[in-house]
C-alpha cells in the first residue's frame, strides 16, 4: 500500500480554501500516535496538556521542554505521514529572540516535529515573526490560554463582551501578519470564532469553539475516555469508553492470577521430555 503523504502548512491552507474540515487530535506517546495516524487524523499536536493528562499535574505549567522534546521523539517514530506540531511548554518564547529561537530548533531538530505551536497573541508577534523567519512553522493559540491560568483565573470562556472580543479578533490578525500558518482558538463563544474564522487567510482550529473553525482539535484522553479524571467538557465528545475497557481487562487479569487461571499450560514453554526427565525426574515433566 502505498505511503499516505503527510500534510504540510500549504495543505492546510488549501483545505480551508475548499471547505475541507481539519481534523487534529493530541497525542503524546507511541501507541497513541500510531492509532492517530491510522485513523487518518491531518495532523497531531503533541500538546502540553501532556502535563495534565499524562505526567499527573493539576496545569500545563510544570511542563518542560525536555518532557516536550522526548514525547515528541515517540510520536514522531510512530506517526512519519502524518503533520506533526508541538507547543512550546511555560516560558520557553518568552525571553529574548535568541532563547527563542534556541529552544524552537531543539523541538525541531531533536524532537523532530514540523512545527511548533505558541500561546498569546500581540505580545508573541516577535518571536512568531522569528520563528517563521527562521523556517520554523508556527501555530497560535488564541482564547483561553492554559499556560495563563493563573492570570485567567480558571477556565472559562473567553471574549465574551465586545472588547475582548475585538482584542482576540486584532490578536489573530496580529498572529497572522507575523507569519502563524493557523490558530488554535480554545473556549470561545460561536460567533466570535465563526468570525475570526471569516476574517483570516489562515486556518483556525477549535476547542470549545462551536462548529464554524476550519478544523477541531481534542485532547485525546478526552476524546477516548481513558484515564482522564478531569470532570466532563461539554464541548468534547467522547467517542469511546477506552477507560472502561482497559479496567476491566486489568480487574480480569489480577483475577485470573489470583485464581490461578492464568497463565495455563497453553502460555508456557516446554522443555525436551527427555531433557526434563533427565533434570528433574519424570514427575516434573
Ligand atoms: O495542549 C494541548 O493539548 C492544546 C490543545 C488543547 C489545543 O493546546
Amino acid at each position: 500500500m502505498e505511503q499516505r503523504k503527510a500534510a504540510t502548512t500549504a495543505k492546510l491552507r488549501r483545505m480551508k480554501e475548499t471547505g475541507n474540515p481539519i481534523s487534529v487530535i493530541t497525542a503524546y506517546d507511541y501507541p497513541s500516535a500510531m492509532l492517530a495516524e491510522e485513523a487518518g487524523v491531518d495532523a497531531i499536536l503533541v500538546g502540553d496538556s501532556l502535563g495534565n493528562v499524562v505526567l499527573g499535574y493539576d496545569s500545563t505549567i510544570p511542563v518542560t521542554l525536555d518532557d516536550m522534546i522526548y514525547h515528541t521523539r515517540s510520536v514522531v517514530r510512530a506517526a512519519q505521514s502524518t503533520f506533526i506540531i508541538t507547543d512550546m511548554p511555560f516560558m520557553t518564547y518568552h525571553g529574548s529572540i535568541d532563547q527563542t529561537l534556541h529552544n524552537a530548533a531543539r523541538i525541531m531538530q531533536e524532537g523532530l516535529a514540523k512545527s511548533i505551536k505558541m500561546e498569546g497573541g500581540r505580545e508573541i508577534a516577535d518571536a512568531v515573526r522569528a520563528c517563521t523567519m527562521a523556517g520554523i512553522p508556527v501555530m497560535g493559540h488564541l482564547g483561553l490560554t492554559p499556560q495563563s491560568i493563573h492570570q485567567i483565573g480558571g477556565y472559562k470562556i473567553q471574549g465574551k463582551n465586545s472588547a475582548q472580543a475585538q482584542q482576540l479578533l486584532d490578536d489573530a490578525k496580529a498572529l497572522e501578519q507575523a507569519g502563524a500558518y493557523a490558530i488554535v482558538l480554545e473556549l470561545v463563544t460561536e460567533q466570535l470564532a465563526a468570525h475570526i474564522t471569516e476574517q483570516l487567510s489562515i486556518p483556525t482550529i477549535g476547542i470549545g469553539a462551536g462548529p464554524r473553525c476550519d478544523g477541531q482539535v481534542l485532547v485525546f484522553h478526552d476524546a477516548l475516555g481513558y484515564g482522564s479524571d478531569l470532570a466532563p467538557k461539554r464541548f468534547v465528545k467522547t467517542y469511546a469508553d477506552a477507560g472502561s475497557l482497559i479496567r476491566n481487562g486489568l480487574k480480569q487479569y489480577v483475577n485470573e492470577v489470583k485464581s490461578r487461571t492464568f497463565p495455563t499450560k497453553e502460555h508456557a514453554f516446554l522443555m525436551e521430555d527427555e531433557v526434563a526427565g533427565a533434570l528433574y525426574g519424570s514427575a516434573k515433566k
